[in-house]
């Protein structure tokens, strides 16, 4: 629901659910958005031994703490994500409150659970009461403006989902995903996945997508697009590989990096590029590109620490040096903490940490043709960076299974569980070019990536 509530002594706007059958609270209780006394509620209930008494899981949020009175003043996105591992409720992007549904069982030794039943939906107004409290006259007529309120069903999801690497990947309206040399941000419960669009001469800008499981992809938009004015550095014509995305909590930004060539020049330029939005979406605003600190940089990716500190790597001096340059901390810039890991011509690093440890997959250097990865591994993002050889196993592993590393992605909720995300391109249709992703089996400090043409997450412990 989209909606502007009204605020203030006694009044007591409501968007909430009851289940079908059964009587209050056995049949279940969803208040997607309570609002009384100057709180937000999200609650669900559900039965208990004694009539009439229910179960709460209730959580709240101060109007204050979320903008006072401009706050209550502007239009808001109520939604409740409802499917068969929980109940969440969202105002805006915040998630207010989020319970398993097998948490949900009526607690009176029945085992039913009124969440797996169909429910009304309910929006009013009240006054007074309970709740609400005293009325303050001075506040009516009150007016709870509705915009909309929309009901989405979840397309009925194939259960067993998996991972087919090397084959065509679409998103949920059958187009295939264009999201080339990309990386992974999860935010509030959902994956985005952003990448090079691909499909003509030039750069066509950077698309991204979403998904819960990783497996269906939902095409968002184009976070950021080449830019109509000759002037500007991503002007059309420019080449933008290997944007990655990461969240800045301090500044509440997304923020994008980026490999940039400018327009008419080939590989020459050489340069990072920098672009924010407030929303993971996009559409993303192009702020500058430079060299870090005067240093080339072409291939790169984006890692932050569990101290939030980021840095960029990027393949600098034509490829021949790796280097990492700590971000400033609004994630906008280079900071002068900038460090050679090591000269060994790679490019397309993709860094990720376990434990105590650092670790950094490469490729080498043949343009869109596979070659040989190569795993690095430190205490410390600045090293020293120790190699261990070719991570890829099997067959096809010395070719890094016709691919080239991009990203490695942490998966949500599952411990010691990374994805090993590749390109496998294809020159003459780069929008055709394919995905590699693949399990990382972690053991005594290295790692091991295997080819596997249909898995699913089950693999992870
Ligand atoms: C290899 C790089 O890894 C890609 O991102 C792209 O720049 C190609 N070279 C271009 O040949």
């Amino acid at each position: 629901m989209r909606a502007r509530i009204p605020v203030g002594a006694g009044l007591w706007p409501a968007f909430w659910t009851l289940g079908i059958q059964k009587e209050w609270p056995s049949n279940g209780e969803i208040d997607i958005m309570y609002d009384y006394k100057g709180h937000i509620l999200a609650n669900i209930a559900t039965g208990t031994d004694q009539r009439w008494n229910a179960h709460w899981f209730s959580q709240t949020k101060s109007i204050a703490d979320l903008g006072g009175a401009a706050w209550a003043d502007q239009f808001h996105i109520w939604r409740m994500i409802w499917n068969e591992d929980a109940i969440e409720l969202y105002v805006d992007d915040i998630l207010i409150n989020r319970v398993p549904l097998d948490q949900l069982t009526n607690r009176d030794g029945s085992g039913y659970n009124p969440f797996k039943q169909p429910h009304y939906v309910l929006l009013n107004l009240a006054l007074g009461g309970m709740n609400g409290g005293p009325i303050d006259a001075n506040l009516l007529p009150a007016k709870y403006e509705i915009d909309y309120v929309r009901v989405y069903q979840k397309k009925l999801l194939d259960k067993k989902a998996s991972f087919l690497p090397g084959q065509t990947w679409n998103d949920l309206s059958g187009q295939v995903i264009n999201a080339h040399g990309g990386g992974i941000l999860y935010q509030n419960g959902t994956y985005y996945w952003y990448g090079e669009k691909r499909g003509g001469a030039e750069s066509q800008g950077v698309n991204v997508y979403s998904s819960k499981d990783l497996y269906h992809w939902t095409y968002e938009n184009l976070a950021l697009s080449p830019s109509a004015d000759e002037k500007s550095d991503i002007s059309w014509g420019c080449l933008m590989e290997r944007p990655k995305v990461i969240y800045n909590a301090q500044t509440k930004k997304y923020v994008m990096w980026f490999h940039l060539e400018l327009k008419g020049k080939g590989y020459a330029a050489a340069r990072a590029a920098v672009a924010i939005s407030d929303s993971a979406t996009g559409p993303f605003r192009f702020i500058h590109s430079f060299r870090p600190n005067g240093n080339m940089s072409r291939d790169m990716g984006l890692f932050v620490d569990e101290d939030n500190r980021a840095y960029q790597i990027y393949s600098s001096d034509e490829n021949y040096a790796l280097r990492l340059v700590q971000l400033t901390d609004d994630y906008l810039q280079a900071t002068t903490k900038d460090s050679l890991l090591f000269r060994n011509h790679r490019e397309a690093p993709a860094m990720f940490k376990h434990d105590k440890y650092y670790y950094l997959i490469t490729s080498g250097c043949t343009g869109w043709a596979p070659n040989r990865a190569e795993l690095h591994r430190a205490t410390s993002p600045f090293g020293p960076w120790q190699s261990l050889g070719d991570p890829m196993a099997g067959p096809d592993g010395a070719l890094t299974f016709g691919g080239q590393s991009t990203f490695v992605l942490p998966v949500y909720g599952k411990k010691d569980a990374f994805i090993f995300m590749a390109d496998r391109w294809n020159p003459k249709n780069l929008l055709d070019s394919r995905y590699i992703w693949l399990p990382i089996e972690l053991k005594e400090g290295t790692v091991k990536v295997s080819w596997n043409s249909n898995w699913n997450l089950s693999i992870f412990q």
